[in-house]
């Protein structure tokens, strides 16, 4: 903790009250970043937490993320309703997968799925030290931001990646949001790493398809004639969801200003 950064960080904090908005690239860096995660966002644009805003905006009472495909086989025999993916594919034995055109389903609205992703829900599991955990996106990415400037707490946006990775697609989101929020000049900002995030959405904000064209995990779903998929997971604010880890499960934020979709 002697490093130039926390003394940087230290006299910001000394002289101004502003919490700090920073990006960890991928899940094995976390530990470096601790310092921040009294909220923490984790981001899985391709297709983990878009999928998981496209169920709460559905109606899905509570998400349980797991990170083991044994674990969920045990929700499965207990007669949970149990979504797995790997590398993109739905799981042998399991009904659904990380599609969010999956959860577009009226039979799911006020039940609990249990869901276990390559990356996504590992990362969830990876932040349970966090003060709060909420799922960011970009298809809720102006309700997500309005939400975080109201908290005035240091906000760590967790970028899944693939692997351990760093991946283009969650840091383009990370930098949206850290740019809305530094935007808002409530926040402070120091690592590099948030800097380099905000260059990369600035590049990629006029046409996310085209920036993400080589991207690797574009191309394996792609390969996988998940296209639509692509698609609406790069189009930003189509969900007024925030979903929220409340004990072992996601639940959809209780705040005014988001509607319901259920109630209108
Ligand atoms: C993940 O959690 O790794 C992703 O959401 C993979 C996918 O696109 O299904």
């Amino acid at each position: 903790m002697c490093d130039r950064h926390s003394s940087i960080r230290n006299k910001m904090r000394a002289i101004s009250n502003k919490p700090f908005v920073e990006v960890c690239i991928s899940p094995d860096k976390y530990h470096l970043y601790k310092e921040y995660n009294k909220i923490v966002v984790v981001i899985d644009v391709l297709r983990a937490t878009s999928a998981i805003c496209t169920a709460f905006d559905y109606g899905v009472d509570k998400i349980i993320p797991v990170a083991a495909i044994e674990e969920a086989l045990d929700y499965k025999a207990k007669g949970f309703i149990v979504a797995a993916e790997r590398n993109g594919e739905v799981v042998p034995g399991f009904d659904r997968g990380n599609s969010p055109f999956g959860f577009m389903d009226e039979e799911l609205a006020g039940q609990t799925v249990v869901l276990t992703t390559t990356n996504g829900t590992k990362t969830i599991k990876i932040a349970s030290d966090a003060g709060r955990i909420v799922i960011g996106s970009l298809l809720n990415l102006d309700v997500l931001c309005k939400w975080l400037i109201e908290q005035q707490e240091d906000v760590l946006l967790l970028c899944s990646g693939w692997q351990d990775k760093l991946n283009l697609e969650d840091t383009i989101c990370a930098g949206a949001i850290a740019e809305q929020l530094l935007d808002s000049l409530k926040f402070h900002s120091v690592e590099d790493s948030t800097i380099m995030a905000k260059y990369l959405y600035q590049s990629a904000k006029e046409n996310y398809l085209g920036f993400l064209k080589a991207s690797s995990h574009r191309r394996r779903l792609q390969k996988l004639n998940l296209n639509a998929d692509i698609k609406y997971c790069l189009t930003p604010n189509q969900s007024q969801s925030i979903p929220i880890m409340e004990g072992d499960a996601l639940v959809r934020l209780k705040v005014p200003e988001v509607v319901d979709p259920l109630k209108g």
